[in-house]
Parts: structure tokens; C-alpha cells; sequence
């Protein structure tokens, strides 16, 4: 209200000693504001003022109210403040009294002090904090602190605002008093993860015009209430890991996060109690490591679930799995099984015998699983495949005991994997016999030698046969198989040790009569039935010098004489006669010479050595007797040879007479044969 505004409450009192003026000022007038012309609302004279030494006495220690006596008026000396003056009581008026002398006059004067909208409502702090638990239910007060507004009535605190509205409202209750209770209110749920402060602004407004104001902050902390679970970022996680993989190895990092603040936000993971074993295998770490602790095998589990957990300090917890594949890895080694087997087979057993079945398996996959066997070495025998993972051992072209009587056959079973791995088994198969070889002898056929005049039972030779079998089969006698030599059964000529295949003569051979002679021995292994072959033996008889020459000229007769006449005419070389001789031995033992051992005349006669040919070596002369007597000695050429002589009795005449004369007793020349 300015100034112009005065209210003029004017009581004129009828008593002279007390006259009463009112007025009404608003403070904080500026100093020497005029207040009221006091003068003329009492009726006094300026002069009066004058001469009864006007002067305002009041009770106040302050005087606020100035009196011109020149002027009359009243005026303001010093700031008033209504606020200090009288707070917050009402009317807030000044009481002076104006005292006059000559006489005494009092006059009563109250001095109305309107307020002035000067103060703004103001709050003891400038801020206010409060922490409130994100789980604070709708409706929950939170008493603010009231404004304090100095001034009075319109002035005064009107209304409060919060701003801005979003989780709170403003509460504001009227008591009879006329204090208000100012609170907020919940009006929307706080969530600190969205917003974990909020600033608001309390202000308090007064009803003056101008319409002034005072603010607090407020600054509202959310707790955090664990509200949140985990969340895990994917409900399925995919992994893969190569089995046999290192304890420690890191198959994954999962992550859950929690949207709560401090222990209500820290999430530790775990794995699921699960009835399956299997996740044993696994276990994860305070950051989401899901690590490898146990054996890790494709064969035991080709994929692994693991369930897992994540858990706020709170218990709060959300869950995932992890599918994790197995990638195979070649560790495992074919595994050969025997089911059957033969140890023995025969020889003569026919291709395709099956003399072993084994199954082989490896539990890898795929190509680590994939396996292939094989035979080492050349044999005769190969796998043959009947259906998955069964294999047989035949063989595979015939078989020869005496060629191999026994195989060592390896079998290597190798996977496809890489590197590969293979296991291997070596049976031992022995081959029996079966008679199917017949006794050979070490020649196609023989000779044997064997001098005559032997002494019977003499053993000539021995034949050999062998037979490639085994045992009884190859046991061979020796059997001589008949036939006949000149009509003369051969087993008077010979015998054969059916053991040891020696021959032996049965009787002395000459060479004479038998020059050789041939048999068959049979050679008879022990099978059943038996099996035989025979070899040609011939038997060539050697001579033996058991003959002497034979002289068959000339013939040597007992008493004639028979003589061999040479001429006197004849000339040197003049054949007399030819010593003609036979040795029925052979060969050198057949091989004759001649040679003169005794003569009567050795200057007259020689013989041919090879030929016995007796010739004269020179002229016959008349002096030369008539009987000329010679000895020819017959050799043969053997060792020892052995000799004949005959006596050549020679006629040197010309006529037949002359020469009986002279051989009348040739025999009975005992000095000549004495010679000899
Ligand atoms: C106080 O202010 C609010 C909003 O600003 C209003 O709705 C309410 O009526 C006011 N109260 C008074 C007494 O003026
Ligand atoms: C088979 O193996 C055994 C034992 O190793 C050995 O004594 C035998 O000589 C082998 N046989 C052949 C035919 O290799
Ligand atoms: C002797 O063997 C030959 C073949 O070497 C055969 O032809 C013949 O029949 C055999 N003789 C006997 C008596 O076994």
C-alpha cells in the first residue's frame, strides 16, 4: 500500500487531556516520510505546537515517529520494520503520546504499521537430503521443513510448489493454527536404476504483490532395494570344446548382469546341481569363466548341457544352459577282439576257410572311428568284411605246409584319423600235414658200380628218396619191385633195405656172364594212403682181370709137333707164323701184347708186340739150324696182368723130309724148357 494510502482513524476526544489520532503507515517508509498532518488532526495551532513545546514521548526504546513543531506534521525518523516490531502480531501499531505544556495537553497518537510484502518466505536450510529405499511404498511422506515468511497476511506464506512432479506430490495439511504441514508424498515408485537422484525443488511462495519466493533443494538419494535378478545376456549359450581338453581351459565367459547397485548388483555364477554328472566336468568362476575340471570325453558324451546359475547377494537368480559339443579327437585306438579262432588248419583246406573272426572297434567318430585292417607282409590270407566292425580271416589261395608250415599273420587295424592310430594282433596259425607229396629220389635214376667176384651180401649202393611231408608221411622204405634178369628173378640178383635204401648184392656177379643189369626201386612214404614213385637203377658189373690170354694158335697139342716152315730163300721180315690169342676179361684186362721170351736163335726172330706176328729179322743162312724153337709170352694188360707162353717150333728147310729128321722129341728138349 503506498504511502498516499493513509488510513485516517480520527477520534477526537471530548476530554481535554486526551485527544486521540490514529494512523496508518506501511513500514519502511524512507526517513522523513511525512506520517500525518498531527496539527490539523488535532486542532491545534502550529504556534500552539510552538509555545506548548510539543514533543512526543513514547515507551519505545527506539523513536521511529518524529514531531515538527514547525510544520506540524508527523514524520518517520527511522526505518521501521513492522517484522521486528511486532512479528507476527497484528495490528502492529506504534502508541506515542504528544505532550504539550501551558497548558499541559496529552494527546494519544497510534501510528498503524501496515506490512509491506518485504520479506519472502525463506527456509532454514537451503537443501535438503533425503535417502529413500527404491522399494518405498506409493503414499509414503516425507515431512519437509516449512517456509518461514515474516510477513503478515497476503504477505505472508501462501503455497508451496515441488517441482518437478514426477515420483512426488506435494502434501500440504492446514492445522487450525494455521500451520501447515508441508510433506511429499510417494506418488510414483522410484526405481534407482533408472534414477538414483532427484532433484527437486521445494519453493514456497507468499501472497504479495509482487509475489516473492523462497526454495529448498532437495535431493533425494534412491537406495538400492534388491529388486533386480540377474539376467544372463543369452537364455542358451552355445560352446564347443575338443574332448581330452586341458583342466583349466576356458570353454566360455557368460555374463549376467544385475541391474542393482553394490552387493545387490554383485552376481555369482554357479552350475546348476544337476542328477547329471556329466557337469561335473565344468565349473565356472566369479567371472562367468566356464572352465574344464574333469575329463572331457566324446565317447562318454557327445554334448554337454550345463545349467547354470547366476545369483545376487540377495538370492535373486536367473538361470541359462550351455550346450556345449564335443569335438571328437582322435584318442582312441581301434580295439581288436578275437572272437574265434583256429590255430590249426589243413593244408589242403580250400580258399575262403575262415581260420579267425574278430571285431574291431574304435569308438572315435567319423574318420577317427573309420578303420581299415590289413595283413602285413605277403601270406595268403586276407579280411574280409561281413558287416560293420566284423571282419574274418581267410585265406586266400591254397596252401602249402611244406612251403610254410607256420604264419605269424599281423593284422594292423589303423582309424582314418590324423595322425592314425592302429592296434595290431598276430595270430599264429600252424598248417598241418596232408600227404600230397610222394617221396622224390635225389636222382632220376642211378648207376651203381660193383667189381666182379664181389662176396655176397656186398652192399653196392644206396638209393635216397625223400618226401617233403611231414612225419609218418614223409617216412619212406624202399621196396624192390620185381622183375627178372635173363630169366632169373631179380631179388636172386639184388636186395633192398626198405629202411635205409641200401642195395646189396645177393650172389658174386662175373663179368663174364652179366654185364649189367637194371631193376626199379619204389620208393612208399607212410600215408594213408600212401604215396610212392620209383627210380631205374642200373647196375654195371666191372671186369676184373680174373682171365689169362688164351693162345688159340698156335694149337697146343700134347705130343705132335707141328712146326712152321720158313725157306732158306726167305728174306728178312718174312712172316712165319701169327700167335693168335684171346682173354675173355675186357677192356685193358683183354688188352694183349706179345713178346718173345726164349729163342733159339734171338737174331733170327721177332714178334709184333701188338699183333703176335712172327718175322725173321734177317737173311736165313745155311748155317742156321733147322729147329729154331721160340717161347711167346701173352700178356694182358690188367692189374696184376696175367700171362699165357706158348712154344712156336719153327722149320728152317726147304722141304718137308728134311725137317722130320730133325723134330722127333721137341718135348722132351728138357734143356730149352728149362729156360724157360
Ligand atoms: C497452492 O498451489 C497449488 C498448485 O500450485 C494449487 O493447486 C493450490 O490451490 C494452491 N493453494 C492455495 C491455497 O492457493
Ligand atoms: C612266429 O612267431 C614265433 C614267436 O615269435 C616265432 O618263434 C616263430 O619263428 C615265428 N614263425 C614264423 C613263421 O615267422
Ligand atoms: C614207375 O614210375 C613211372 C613214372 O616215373 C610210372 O609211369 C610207372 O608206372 C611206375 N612203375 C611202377 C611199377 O610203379
Amino acid at each position: 500500500m503506498g504511502r498516499h494510502g493513509l488510513i485516517f482513524i480520527m477520534i477526537i476526544s471530548l476530554d481535554s487531556v486526551l485527544g486521540q489520532v490514529s494512523y496508518s503507515i506501511p513500514e519502511e517508509m524512507v526517513k522523513g516520510s511525512v506520517v500525518g498532518n498531527i496539527a490539523r488532526d488535532l486542532g491545534l495551532d502550529v504556534k500552539r505546537l510552538k509555545s506548548g513545546k510539543a514533543r512526543i514521548f513514547t515507551s519505545d526504546s527506539v523513536q521511529y515517529i518524529e514531531l515538527s513543531r514547525e510544520r506540524g506534521v508527523l514524520f518517520v525518523k527511522d526505518r521501521i520494520d513492522r517484522e521486528s516490531l511486532c512479528r507476527q502480531t497484528t495490528p502492529c501499531a506504534l502508541h506515542l503520546q504528544i505532550i504539550l505544556e501551558n497548558p499541559m495537553e496529552l494527546f494519544r497518537i497510534t501510528v498503524e504499521i501496515t506490512d509491506v510484502n518485504d520479506n519472502s518466505p525463506s527456509f532454514k536450510n537451503d537443501q535438503r537430503r533425503f535417502e529413500i529405499s527404491e522399494s518405498a511404498v506409493t503414499g509414503s511422506k516425507f515431512v519437509l521443513e516449512r517456509a518461514v515468511d515474516a510477513d503478515i497476511g497476503v504477505n505472508g506464506l501462501k503455497n508451496y510448489t515441488l517441482k518437478p512432479t514426477g515420483n512426488f506430490v506435494l502434501s500440504i495439511q492446514s492445522h487450525s493454527d494455521g500451520i501447515k504441514k508441508v510433506e511429499m508424498v510417494l506418488h510414483k515408485p522410484l526405481d534407482r536404476e533408472k534414477e538414483e537422484h532427484i532433484s527437486l525443488l521445494l519453493t514456497a511462495v507468499d501472497g504479495g504483490e509482487p509475489q516473492m519466493s523462497g526454495t529448498v533443494k532437495i535431493d533425494v538419494t534412491v537406495l538400492d532395494v534388491n529388486d533386480n535378478a540377474p539376467v544372463f545376456t543369452q537364455s542358451l549359450y552355445k560352446a564347443a570344446i575338443a574332448e581330452n581338453s586341458p583342466i583349466g581351459t576356458t570353454l566360455i565367459t557368460v555374463s549376467a548382469s544385475d541391474a542393482d547397485k553394490g552387493t545387490n548388483g554383485e552376481v555369482s555364477y554357479s552350475v546348476s546341481t544337476a542328477i547329471d554328472s556329466e557337469t561335473d566336468s565344468f565349473t565356472i568362476n566369479e567371472n562367468g569363466d566356464v572352465i574344464v575340471v574333469g575329463e572331457v570325453d566324446f565317447e562318454k558324451a557327445k554334448y554337454y548341457r550345463i545349467d547354470i546359475e547366476a545369483q545376487d547377494s540377495g538370492g535373486l537368480s536367473d538361470s541359462s544352459k550351455i550346450i556345449v559339443d564335443v569335438i571328437d579327437v582322435n584318442d582312441n585306438k581301434p580295439v581288436i577282439s578275437i572272437l574265434s579262432k583256429s590255430d590249426l588248419i589243413r593244408e589242403d583246406s580250400p580258399q575262403n576257410t575262415v581260420i579267425a573272426m574278430f571285431s574291431v572297434l574304435d569308438p572315435d567318430s567319423s574318420n577317427n572311428g573309420q578303420v581299415n585292417c590289413r595283413i602285413s607282409g605277403k601270406l595268403p590270407f586276407t579280411i574280409s568284411t561281413s558287416s560293420n566292425d566284423f571282419y574274418s580271416l581267410v585265406t586266400d589261395s591254397e596252401l602249402d605246409r611244406e612251403r610254410s608250415s607256420e604264419y605269424n599273420i599281423s593284422m594292423t587295424c589303423s582309424d582314418e584319423g590324423v595322425p592314425s592310430l592302429s592296434s595290431s594282433v598276430t595270430l599264429t596259425l600252424q598248417i598241418s600235414d596232408v600227404n600230397d607229396n610222394a617221396p622224390v629220389f635225389e636222382r632220376s635214376s642211378y648207376e651203381a658200380y660193383i667189381i666182379e667176384n664181389n662176396t655176397p651180401g656186398l652192399s653196392i649202393f644206396t638209393v635216397k628218396a625223400r618226401d617233403a611231408d611231414w612225419n609218418q608221411n614223409a617216412r619212406v622204405s624202399y621196396i624192390l619191385e620185381d622183375s627178372s634178369v635173363n630169366g632169373v628173378p631179380v631179388s636172386s640178383y639184388v636186395s633192398v633195405s626198405a629202411d635205409s635204401g641200401v642195395i646189396h648184392a645177393v650172389r658174386s656177379f662175373d663179368y663174364e656172364q652179366i654185364k649189367d643189369f637194371h631193376f626199379r626201386v619204389k620208393a612208399q612214404d607212410g600215408g594213408s594212403p600212401p604215396l610212392s614213385s620209383n627210380v631205374t637203377v642200373k647196375v654195371l658189373i666191372q671186369d676184373q682181370n680174373d682171365n689169362p690170354p688164351q693162345v688159340l694158335y698156335p694149337v697146343q697139342t700134347g705130343g705132335s709137333l707141328v712146326a712152321e716152315m720158313v725157306p732158306r730163300s726167305a728174306d728178312v721180315g718174312y712172316l712165319v707164323t701169327k700167335v693168335v690169342a684171346v682173354d675173355v676179361d675186357s677192356g685193358q684186362n683183354a688188352w694183349l701184347s706179345y713178346k718173345l721170351q726164349k729163342a733159339t736163335d734171338r737174331a733170327l726172330f721177332e714178334v709184333g708186340l701188338q699183333n703176335g706176328e712172327i718175322r725173321t729179322i734177317r737173311g736165313v743162312t745155311d748155317k742156321d739150324a733147322v729147329k729154331q724153337r721160340l717161347t711167346v709170352i701173352v700178356e694182358d694188360n690188367g692189374q696184376p696182368s696175367r700171362s699165357a707162353t706158348v712154344i712156336v717150333n719153327v722149320a728152317v728147310a726147304d722141304s718137308f723130309p728134311e725137317v722130320l729128321s730133325e723134330f722127333t722129341d721137341y718135348t722132351q728138349d728138357k734143356e730149352y724148357n728149362d729156360n724157360l
